[in-house]
């Protein structure tokens, strides 16, 4: 998703470092953001001069220190709570004078990563939906310390800036998109888990029965199985509600690196 925010951004006309594990991170991002500036000029959604245009306002780096002036960053790093605190502290120490520190976590409150920091009134979270160049929403959540002021520059970076579509959630687990969406996309998975039907007819009977634009096990392949694991257990942490434990299906898969597309396999086969 990381990818994605970085392109957005850069579309919209803002100056974007991308901060990547290592070179193989690097090369990673910077084909996805090609392949996907290259679809938005064949689906009409930019011209040939502005899809040159964001591509030069992309730079890449493995060093966190090189974001070092920037106005704001946005985390992406996988849904891994300690790894995000870190990743936190670390922004904090380099970027002492941006307007916000924003996390795309799906997760992890955003009080939790504020805690890291020496100023949690300046941390927020920005939650973007895959992929993020074609979905509009945005939700912004406010953890008990962020300010008013980095709630309204956040909001106002993720509408007037990128244009989005924002909602307001509170710093709760799963926030209102992912709070509804897991538990379904669990009960899909114990479904095909359990042979009361198929993978295709499970997903067909929610496309075409529903109007959704795809079926549950499609979409946990979207999401990647590994951020689904843990988001769910995010949830169950927070509210210990039964429909957010993870199926012992959807354990084996991320154990075995069946992780949907981004792994070339989940529930379905993508390696062609
Ligand atoms: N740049 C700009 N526009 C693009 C693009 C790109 N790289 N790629 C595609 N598009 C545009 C297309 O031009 C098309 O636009 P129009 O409708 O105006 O024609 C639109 O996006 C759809 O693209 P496609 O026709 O190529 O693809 P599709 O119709 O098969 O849709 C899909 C693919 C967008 C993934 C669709 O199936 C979909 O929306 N699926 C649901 C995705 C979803 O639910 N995501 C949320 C996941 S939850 C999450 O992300 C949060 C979390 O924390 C887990």
């Amino acid at each position: 998703m990381g990818s994605g925010i970085a392109e957005v951004c850069a579309r919209s006309g803002v100056d974007v470092t991308v901060v990547e594990v290592d070179d193989a991170g690097v090369t990673r991002a910077e084909a996805a953001i090609e392949r996907s500036l290259d679809r938005g000029v064949a689906a009409g959604k930019l011209d040939a001069d502005e899809r040159q245009a964001a591509a030069d306002r992309l730079a890449y780096t493995t060093a966190l220190a090189d974001l070092e002036g920037a106005d704001a960053a946005i985390e992406a790093v996988i849904e891994d709570e300690d790894l995000k605190r870190e990743v936190f502290k670390q922004l904090d120490a380099t970027l002492p004078d941006a307007q916000f520190l924003a996390s795309n976590t799906s997760s992890v409150p955003i009080m939790k990563l504020g805690a890291e920091t020496s100023q949690p009134g300046r941390v927020i979270g920005l939650h973007f939906f895959n992929p993020v160049p074609v979905l509009p929403l945005v939700e912004v959540v406010r953890s008990i310390m962020t300010t008013e002021d980095t709630l309204e520059r956040a909001t106002s970076f993720a509408e007037e800036t990128l244009g989005k579509t924002t909602i307001h959630s509170q710093d709760r687990a799963g926030f209102v998109v992912n709070a509804l969406l897991i538990p379904y996309l669990l009960s899909a998975i114990r479904m095909y888990e359990s042979g009361f039907a198929s993978k295709e007819d499970i997903d067909e009977g929610m496309i075409k029965g529903c109007a959704h634009p795809m079926g549950p096990l499609q979409l946990s392949d979207l999401i990647g199985l590994d951020t689904l694991l843990a988001v769910s257990q995010s949830l169950y942490e927070e509210f210990r509600d039964p429909a957010s434990v993870a199926p012992a299906l959807l354990n084996r898969m991320v154990e075995a690196g069946l992780l949907g597309r981004k792994s070339g396999r989940g529930f379905y086969d993508y390696s062609s």
